[in-house]
């Protein structure tokens, strides 16, 4: 595919380690979740995720050697979960003990004022999209018996969940300013020092409430010290 080459200008020495090059890492992943979806290089959007899966795979390295487990808020079908759980494996990181993988399964959850785009051009969302069939998702993890797939409604289903949980990595990807808000407030506390919270959206035009979430919060607790990515997601290292 000529426009691999496009591609391995910015990743094609990016290795994850000595063994992983990183594009080959998430094309098969890619493969695995996706198998019906040719890889769309002509599509920016493609483009903007390889580049956030980049950030992920590296905060992911970066809390290896910290106790706790795994939480993700926003599975779908499974692509960023899996792109980080199987890494575990490729790359022999320490065993995390759970991967917690959060999602209604019912798609999104109500929009608010605060989710609508500033562009008019903008598609506005509507409840229920973005939904995935839990069967289709749980197939994708079968292979894992440390994978937890959390089925319902945040906040509310993060009562399915033991409360003394401790977690070294987070991820939200709920898109939407609720359920980042809520699933702020629920995991802060429960991240170990040195432990890492990626958002996925914050820089996304198409869904503006994730970034009001993530300030409100922080700006609520007088935190500062987190960081927008240039790939559009933010993250912070629990201090
Ligand atoms: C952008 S997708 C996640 C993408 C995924 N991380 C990936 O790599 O493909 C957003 C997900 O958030 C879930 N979601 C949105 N609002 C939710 C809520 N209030 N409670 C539970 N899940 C929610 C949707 O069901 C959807 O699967």
């Amino acid at each position: 595919m000529a426009l691999d080459q496009h591609i391995n200008i910015f990743f094609k020495d990016l290795f994850l380690s000595n063994k992983i090059n990183f594009f080959d890492h998430w094309k098969s992943t890619h493969n695995k979740i996706y198998p019906e979806i040719p890889i769309d290089l002509n599509n920016v959007l493609t483009a903007i995720r390889i580049n956030k899966n980049f950030y992920l795979c590296k905060y992911f390295m970066y809390v290896n050697n910290l106790e706790g487990d795994f939480f993700e808020c926003g599975v779908l079908r499974g692509f960023s979960s899996y792109l980080l759980r199987s890494l575990e494996d490729n790359l022999s990181l320490n065993k995390i003990n759970k991967y917690f993988l959060i999602d209604s399964f019912e798609g999104l959850s109500e929009i608010t004022k605060s989710d609508i785009p500033l562009n008019p051009n903008l598609k506005i969302h509507k409840k229920g999209d973005l939904r995935e069939n839990f069967e289709t998702v749980e197939i994708n993890f079968k292979e894992y018996n440390n994978v937890f797939l959390v089925k319902g409604w945040i906040p509310d289903v993060f009562d399915q969940l033991d409360q003394n949980n401790k977690y070294k990595f987070v991820h939200l990807d709920v898109d939407l300013y609720q359920p980042t808000l809520d699933s702020l407030e629920y995991i802060y506390e429960k991240v170990v020092k040195g432990g890492v919270i990626i958002t996925d959206d914050y820089k996304s035009p198409l869904f503006p409430g994730n970034k009001k979430a993530w300030e409100h919060y922080f700006n609520s607790k007088n935190i500062k010290n987190w960081l927008a990515l240039p790939s559009g997601q933010a993250a912070i290292i629990k201090s």
